[in-house]
């Protein structure tokens, strides 16, 4: 859930100016895409993210919807966001909180059909 706050500080914890996405220089190493930057991991961890803004009432937030190979680069960039690497926390957690997540596993296509081989034991 996102809670708002002043303009200068949410640019400052996401790393990016508002107005044009320009990533500021000089952002400090807490801010959410120097915690994220996906070709700084070893090995690089690429996600495709596709987010989806919600609102309930006066509730609002971000359901954070992304796609990926494997869990890996989640977890990658989520134990550096929490500080697990470093003891820095992203900044976003400064005006957002996590609320709940899920992990869905899409089975591939193989011939014009699920490829469910991965279930076999
Ligand atoms: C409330 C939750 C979140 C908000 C508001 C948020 C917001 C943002 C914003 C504004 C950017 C910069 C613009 C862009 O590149 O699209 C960004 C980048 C990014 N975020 Fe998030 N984000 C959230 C959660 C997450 C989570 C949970 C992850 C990872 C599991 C994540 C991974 C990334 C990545 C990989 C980038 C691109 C970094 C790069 O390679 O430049 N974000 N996010």
């Amino acid at each position: 859930m996102i809670r708002l706050q002043d303009r200068k500080l949410r640019n400052k914890h996401g790393g990016r100016r508002r107005s044009d996405n320009k990533e500021l220089t000089g952002a400090p190493r807490s801010a959410h895409v120097k915690r994220t930057a996906q070709e700084s991991f070893s090995p690089e961890a690429f996600i495709l993210r596709r987010s989806m803004p919600w609102t309930d009432g006066a509730a609002g937030g971000l359901n954070f919807v992304a796609f990926g190979k494997s869990f890996d680069a989640f977890e990658a960039q989520l134990k550096r966001m929490v500080g697990a690497e470093d003891d820095i926390t992203d900044a976003l957690f400064k005006f957002t909180r996590p609320v709940t997540g899920s992990y869905f596993w899409c089975p591939p296509v193989a011939k014009g059909r699920l490829d469910l081989r991965a279930l076999a034991f």
